[in-house]
């Protein structure tokens, strides 16, 4: 199929049924599918959206392109969950088409306002010059998941800023309402935060750009996202045409994360003690990362495993992406922790000790299941994960506990190849001659690396034969360990 812009753009209804159930059978009859990760049940998938705790259930939406690989007209998928890690797919919740998001339903928040909950999103229009215009746009979804539109936009972009005006963030803070929205600024054309308040969801108060010290935020700045976390606030945000000065990146656009002491909103100023960018992941596929103040206390978090303008394997098979797990945020000496819930634990089917002084730890892994490894101060070594059983073929974690200290993972003798240009490997530091600590959760084509309790996390696709199913290491083993294996079960 070639996706031309009509096709990416005609309405859902010049799909029939028929065009869908294929899509959705090689979704389902792929040997890529996610086992326990939010996947598309057709098509593409992209943001996670609208991340909140309403009328007794965790919900997420996604992104979605239904009909394809690719980015075309995009809609809100909705899934429910009663742990964060159970998720129920309740079909397309918010379709594009009207005159304000006639070109997509673009991403965006919620927060739970009366007995409803709020969706706060972009509206995507394009003319017949094919010029974009950016609305920010609400709806309402009631106990029954229904959803009305509010048929005015709440905000339309103001003259300073350029069409890229997107993917706001709904917060609450105290009696007011505010809206945090990726911007591009008309005259100097780079990427800035806008900010907004209002009281009545109605009448928005333009309070300008986010005053920060920041440094260059690149050209245009994707999914904002403030969220306090033990008591810090802390931006999450994608900066794309970052300056590597700012914050070295391999891959095409980064999502970063910075700590902040207060973001004042009667001013619109971010005060922090440092202007430094981490990336909130140190892998190769997390981008437009959403976060959240949940009723529990808890910050949550949940990514894109996907990047934009970036081919996968799987889109020959019509199908893209997926979304991360649910991961608990904690803020230890300004820097980020991303930790899985604790419900994950719901999903163990069988655990095994690790064997001692085997070369193969484990011979059929399933390819659904978590790895927990701790590896003792002082040895270097290369760990292989959808190993077929000779020394290189596999997903290797190659790692130093040594005088260097670093965790590699290199994805170049892992199965079909893809954005190679942006390289095939990711690198950590880690302490020198302490102990490295790993939990891994590998399902399918999809691996998570939490590092040493959370304190950094690496997020890769990998697309591998099925059969390469050992996990093991790349020579003799001699190394001192302790772990396990977990068999997952489907979510
Ligand atoms: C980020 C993004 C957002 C936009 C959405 C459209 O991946 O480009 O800025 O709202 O995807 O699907």
């Amino acid at each position: 199929m070639i996706w031309t812009r009509e096709k990416r753009y005609q309405p859902y209804s010049a799909y029939s049924e028929a065009d869908k159930e294929t899509l959705a059978e090689q979704v389902s009859s792929s040997v890529y599918k996610p086992a326990f990760h939010i996947h598309p049940t057709s098509g593409l998938l992209n943001d996670p959206n609208g991340f909140s705790y309403f009328n007794g259930q965790w919900h997420i939406f996604y992104q979605a392109f239904p009909f394809g690989p690719v980015h075309g007209l995009k809609s809100w998928v909705h899934c429910v969950s009663d742990d964060l890690v159970h998720w129920h797919n309740l079909g397309i919740a918010l379709n594009p088409g009207n005159q304000y998001d006639s070109h997509g339903a673009y991403s965006g928040s919620a927060q739970v306002i009366n007995d409803k909950l709020f969706l706060m999103y972009t509206g995507n229009v394009r003319d017949k010059n094919w010029q974009r215009r950016s609305y920010q746009l609400g709806a309402w979804m009631d106990e029954n998941n229904q959803i009305t539109k509010v048929n005015q936009p709440l905000i339309t972009a103001p003259d300073y800023v350029t069409e890229h005006f997107r993917d706001p963030q709904l917060l609450k803070v105290n009696d007011e309402y505010f809206a945090l929205i990726g911007s591009q600024d008309k005259q100097n054309l780079r990427g800035e935060f806008s900010l907004y308040k209002t009281q009545d969801l109605k009448n928005w108060e333009d309070m300008g750009y986010i005053k920060h010290n920041l440094g260059d935020m690149g050209y245009m700045v994707e999914c904002p996202n403030l969220v306090y976390v033990d008591d810090k606030p802390v931006l999450i945000f994608c900066p794309q045409g970052l300056p590597q000065n700012i914050l070295p990146t391999d891959n095409i656009y980064p999502n970063v994360y910075t700590v902040g002491s207060n973001l004042d909103f009667k001013t619109g100023t971010w005060y922090s003690d440092t202007s430094t960018l981490m990336q909130l992941d140190a892998g190769f596929d997390v981008y437009a990362s959403q976060a959240f103040n949940a009723p529990d206390g808890q910050a949550y978090l949940i990514s894109w495993v996907g990047l934009p303008e970036i081919n996968y394997p799987s889109d020959k098979e019509n199908w893209a992406h997926c979304l991360s797990l649910v991961k608990r945020l904690k803020v230890v000496d300004n820097k980020l922790y991303q930790i899985p819930v604790t419900a994950m634990s719901t999903l163990a089917v069988a655990e095994q000790t690790l064997p001692q002084n085997q070369q193969v730890l484990v011979t059929d892994t399933k390819q659904q299941y978590e790895l927990k490894l701790d590896l003792d101060s002082n040895q270097t070594g290369n760990l292989l994960l959808a190993s077929d059983g000779t020394s290189d073929n596999g997903l290797q974690l190659q790692f130093d506990t040594n005088n260097e200290g670093y965790l590699i993972v290199d994805r170049s003798n892992v199965g079909e190849k893809f954005a190679t240009k942006y390289g095939e490997t990711r690198k950590v530091n880690v302490n020198p001659h302490k102990k490295l600590s790993l939990d891994i959760f590998v399902d399918h084509s999809i691996c998570e690396i939490f590092i040493n309790g959370g304190e950094q996390v690496m997020t890769l696709r990998f697309f591998a034969p099925q059969t390469q199913t050992m996990i093991a290491f790349s020579e003799q083993n001699t190394l001192k360990y302790s772990g396990s294996y977990i068999l997952l079960s489907d979510m």
